[in-house]
């Protein structure tokens, strides 16, 4: 809920009654007492109805926070305790939105807290009021327009360390929305007195501290003036310094505070050089100087110092020595010169000391007027702030004190009359009967004072102005005389006696009962303080003075315009200002600050009963709370009191739905109240006795009790059963969800059981069926079975007639064909590879296919074989039929032939063609040579051999020789070849024989020895049989005969042992033998 919302009162948390007109009983005894209660609480603040109480508690108080600016903004004034902020936001709430221009009176005596009050609420309304750099600037100016005059304006006094010594009055003047537009400020009676002498243990105006202490050397030598206070006569030096306050520091608060206000710097300058005169005035002395008519006239002492006040203010030094010396009183054109003595030259000093300081405050106010004033002419708000000195009996009242309480009686009279106003005002619009109240009325005393005809003042103005010796003591005897049987004057000499005796009241007094107390005024300088007589010389001399602010302060000097009337008596101008003041007050709407002082010695925490009971006394407090009370003790709007009592009654219990009115009448006619103690206004309800209101608060107190109490059972009651609720509900969860989680258990068990037996039971079931149809189908098996059986029986035995004639053929075609079908579909997986060489064949299967298998084996060598062949060249053909030749002709029948299968037939060993060795030999045969080697050529005689070169051709064969330039030594044409014979051994021995009868016959045949005797014999029958279509006959033996030209030679071989060498040899052995001898293999 936002602190707005929150209902509150000011009966909440109240110590003591927070408004005196709720006290009970109501006496000063018991008036007291709360004040004090609540001070000892740091409650400084009570109400009086709408007027609020204020003591000073000497200490910071943690109450005037930004937080509590806000607690306090936009609340209405009884809703939170007692605060200077409530009446400051009423009387701002009630300008801004009702319109009504508002008065904030002060009052209280000196040190009671007056000043500091009106700067609350000026800092509060700076505060709430609006916002924006505009009007934060007048803001700022009308808050620091507060330091400058204080410091000219306030001083050190026994009651008051910044004792205001002015009567001021600010009016803040704002916009139609609230905002601070600027300001006028009044001010009344400066006490100016104390310029030139101030009472014991008080000082002197602040700034004159503040410059000494504050000025910097350099403005010193300016202002000529020095740092010493002792220096100067005008500064009493008993109590120079104020604890807790640096005037240094305070100096520049000033000048800062007159910049921001806008003064210029030569204004401020300006200024200071007047502070600074006012000071060097004092030290003016002057000494008698005897003149023949035995008249003393006084002479300046020291006329240093005046010469300096001249250079400062710009002044001859001779008009001003001379005012001090010569008075000129002017009455009808005549001018009379008479000279001063010492006496009236002092007198005259110190009247130009207090008119110059004085002038120059009222200065000081114009121009921070002319600064802060609002800057448009339209319609304003205003709200007046009036802080002004408070009623003051000293021990010795002179004139000063006269005027000051004067001036609170008339706030005293505008209080009372405002007030009653008021609340006369209120019953009015409330529709309450008005009742008459006795109150006392102090405008007898007003009128003893003011009265134009025989008033206390009209009478000493009279005396002022009569010709003739005028004293104070004629100015007594005069009141004596005419105000003598004023019920409220007291004198011993009055005509009436009853004072004759009355030892308190001295001869030279006279006693005014003011509403607030007697007071007993002296009379001397009545007369002179009333007049406030300048002689003209000295305003003359500083008209004529060359400083622009001087001059501006007395234009009363300018001879020109000499004004032959006496300027009106202080008296009467205060008079006036008042007047004006109280018909300024009377239009607006007012709000009262009582200020209170607590004790004497300015400590906090201490309360001292008679002082305040004094005050109280002479402020009218009870008066007030009698005035206030005098009908109806208490007001409260209708729904504000229904709100704060409903609960009391049943009905309004706890909501009222009709009217706040009709609420309120309920609620006071069942509680039993009197109907006499209360009356139904328009918009409120007035409560005559506060005891009914306290009754009505215990009964709230009681009930809020109950209340609580109730309010407590039924919370308890709901957490209890929302709580149960909860648990309730949480424990059927669980048991739901246990339930469920069991239910589901037991099931799945169950069913897990009822599909096992379920299982069990189909199974034995489908055993028991596979069982029956195995059996079913066992038996259809048997029969079918026993029928096939029986059929193929008897199908046999119906067809064994047929069967027999051609089954057992076909079953054995059958079965061949199976047979072989499976034979050469094996055979064929298990095929040898086709080398022709590759001898491996399978075995064979069945013993009656032998034939058929080795006819297979053959025809697979032989197709092989052809495969073989048919990838030869033509020229590998010829080679592998030569070859096919020599195995023709020598397998199996000479041992070398296997030797030489491998032996490829290269036909030219010598390369006769190519080799260049042979070349003439190549010329020499005409045909292609088939063959050439060298061969053994054995000789016929002997056996032995000798090398020769044999070639052979399509036609012949030639036998050259080797060494001797290759001769062919025989050549034998093909055609006389009869035959060719050699040894079955593995020698290379071979004869060729010639036919008889040739030419080549002549010699005999050749015996010849070769290792490629297989070769050489292979070519020599094919190129024969190509050659003649004859074969040559080839005969192998070991034992053969060759013709040897007549002789018919048998050659011989022979086998010889191992031993004997390894080449076979040949020997001849006769005519008729030739034996070789071979080697054994
Ligand atoms: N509300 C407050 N809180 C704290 N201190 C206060 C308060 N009011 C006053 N004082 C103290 O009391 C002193 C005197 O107060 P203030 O100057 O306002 O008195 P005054 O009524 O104006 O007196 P005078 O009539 O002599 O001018 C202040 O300087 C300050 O120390
Ligand atoms: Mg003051």
């Amino acid at each position: 809920m936002s602190k707005m919302e929150v209902k509150t009162s000011l009966l909440d948390n109240m110590i003591g009654v927070g408004d005196m007109v709720l006290l009970e009983p109501l006496a000063e005894e018991s008036f007291i007492k709360n004040l004090r209660k609540r001070f000892d609480h740091n409650e400084i603040y009570t109400y009086i109805g709408s007027v609020v109480i204020s003591i000073n508690p000497y200490r910071a108080l943690p109450i005037y926070t930004p937080d509590k600016v806000e607690e306090y903004r936009n609340r209405n004034f009884y809703e939170l305790s007692p605060h200077i902020y409530a009446l400051a936001d009423e009387a701002y709430r009630s300008l801004r939105d009702q319109d009504k221009d508002q008065c904030i009176l002060i009052t209280g005596e000196s040190g009671a807290g007056k000043t500091e009050a009106s700067k609350l609420v000026m800092s509060y309304v700076a505060a709430v009021c609006g916002k924006g750099a505009e009007v934060n600037q007048v803001k700022e100016q009308l808050l620091q327009s507060n330091p400058v005059l204080e410091a000219f304006g306030n001083a050190k006094t026994v009651r008051n360390d910044n004792s205001s010594r002015f009567g001021k009055y600010m009016d803040v003047e704002f916009d139609f929305k609230g905002d601070p537009l600027g300001g006028v400020i009044s001010n009344y009676l400066l006490e100016k007195s104390r310029v030139v002498k101030q009472p014991r243990g008080e000082r002197n105006f602040h700034i004159f501290y503040q410059l000494l202490s504050g000025a910097s050397e350099d403005m010193l030598k300016k202002l000529k003036l020095e740092r010493d206070f002792s220096k100067y006569n005008y500064l009493s030096l008993d109590s120079a310094t104020v604890t807790g306050v640096d005037d240094a520091v305070c100096f520049r608060t000033v000048k800062n505070a007159m910049q921001i206000v806008g003064f210029m710097d030569n204004e401020t300058q300006s200024v200071l050089e007047l502070v600074g005169a006012v000071l060097k005035l004092g030290n003016i002395e002057f000494k008698p100087e005897s003149r023949v008519n035995e008249v003393d006239e006084s002479r300046v002492k020291d006329k240093n110092e005046l010469k300096e006040i001249c250079e400062l203010l710009g002044i001859e030094q001779s008009v001003l020595e001379r005012a001090f010396s010569f008075r000129t009183v002017e009455a009808k054109q005549e001018k009379v010169s008479t000279t001063l003595n010492v006496a009236q030259a002092y007198y005259a000093r110190d009247a130009l000391a207090k008119n110059l300081y004085s002038r120059l405050f009222t200065w000081l106010v114009n121009r921070i007027n002319e600064s802060i004033k609002a800057q448009t002419k339209k319609r304003k708000k205003v709200m007046g702030v009036l802080d002004i000195y408070g009623f003051e009996i000293f021990e010795e009242n002179s004139f000063e004190q006269f005027i000051i309480n004067y001036c609170n009686e008339k706030l005293q009279q505008i209080f009372i009359e405002l007030t009653l106003k008021e609340e006369q005002e209120e019953y009015i619009r409330e529709d309450i009967e008005w009742t008459h109240i006795e109150y006392f009325n102090n405008s007898v005393i007003c009128d003893l004072i003011e009265n134009n005809t025989n008033g206390i003042m009209a009478m000493l103005d009279e005396e002022c102005l009569r010709p003739g010796t005028v004293t104070d003591s004629t100015f007594l005897e005069k009141l004596n005389q005419i105000c003598a049987d004023h019920q409220h004057f007291e004198s011993r000499m009055s005509k009436s006696s009853k004072f004759l005796n009355d030892h308190s009241l001295p001869h030279n007094c006279f006693r005014i009962q003011h509403y607030a107390g007697k007071v007993l005024y002296h009379v001397d300088g009545f007369v002179d303080k009333n007049n406030d007589l300048l002689y003209r010389d000295l305003s003359q001399a500083m008209w004529k003075a060359n400083h622009s602010l001087i001059k501006s302060l007395f234009p009363d000097g300018n001879p020109a315009k000499i004004n032959l009337k006496r300027p009106p008596t202080a008296g009467s101008q205060f008079k006036a200002s008042v007047a004006t003041l109280m018909k300024n007050l009377q239009t607006k709407n007012p709000n009262y600050i009582r200020c209170i002082k607590p004790n004497d010695q300015k400590a906090s925490h201490i309360f001292t009963d008679s002082l305040v009971c004094h005050q109280v006394r002479y402020l009218g407090l009870m008066e007030n709370v009698r005035v206030r009370r005098a009908g109806y003790a208490f007001r409260q709007p209708y729904d504000a009191c229904l709100e704060r009592y409903k609960m009391l009654c049943k009905q309004t219990w706890p909501h009222w739905r009709g009217q706040a009115r009709d609420g309120v009448e309920v609620l006071l006619k069942d509680l039993q109240i009197p109907e006499d103690e209360y009356s139904y206004g328009r918009s409120k309800i007035f409560i005559r006795n506060p005891r009914t209101l306290f009754s009505l608060e215990e009964q709230r107190k009681r009930r809020l009790h109950g209340l609580a109490t109730l309010i407590q059972k039924i919370y308890r009651g709901w957490k209890t059963r929302t709580h149960f609720l909860l648990m309730k509900s949480s424990q059927v969860t669980v048991a739901a969800w246990y339930r469920r989680y069991a239910q589901q258990t037991k099931y799945k068990k169950t069913k897990s059981s009822a599909i096992m037996v379920q299982s069990f039971i189909r199974g034995w079931k489908a055993r028991k069926i596979l069982r029956d149809l195995k059996y079913q189908k066992r038996c259809k098996e048997a029969v079918t079975t026993i029928g096939a059986y029986w059929h193929g029986t008897q199908v046999r035995r119906e067809y064994r007639k047929f069967f027999r004639a051609h089954a057992g053929k076909r079953i054995y075609a059958f079965t061949i064909q199976r047979i072989m079908q499976k034979y050469f579909l094996e055979l064929k997986n298990k095929m040898p590879s086709m080398s022709p060489c590759d001898k491996t064949w399978p075995a064979r299967p069945y013993l009656f296919l032998d034939s058929t298998h080795r006819e297979l084996r053959r025809i697979f060598h032989l197709w092989t074989c052809k495969k073989y062949r048919g990838q030869f060249t033509d020229q590998k053909k010829a080679i592998y039929e030569e070859k096919l030749e020599a195995s023709e002709i020598f397998k199996d029948k000479k041992a070398l032939y296997p030797s030489s299968v491998s032996q490829p037939f290269q036909g030219d060993y010598l390369e006769i063609n190519k080799n260049p060795r042979y070349q003439k030999l190549n010329s020499l045969v005409e045909e292609k040579i088939i063959f050439a080697d060298i061969v053994n050529k054995i000789n016929r005689a002997n056996g032995k051999g000798a090398q020769r070169i044999f070639l052979l051709t399509k036609s012949k064969f030639m036998l050259a020789d080797q060494k001797s330039g290759q001769q062919i030594k025989s050549s034998v044409p093909l055609a006389e070849l009869t035959s060719v014979s050699m040894s079955t051994q593995s020698d290379g021995f071979f004869a060729l024989r010639v036919k008889e009868g040739t030419t080549a016959a002549a010699k005999g045949d050749f015996l010849l020895n070769s290792e490629r005797i297989i070769e050489i014999i292979t070519k020599l029958h094919r190129a024969g049989l190509d050659l003649t279509k004859e074969k040559i006959q080839i005969e192998i033996t070991d034992e053969f005969l060759v013709q040897f030209k007549q002789d018919k030679v048998c050659v011989k071989f022979i086998q010889n042992g191992p031993k004997n060498g390894t080449m076979a040899s040949c020997k001849r052995k006769n005519n008729r033998l030739l034996e070789v001898t071979v080697p054994s293999p």
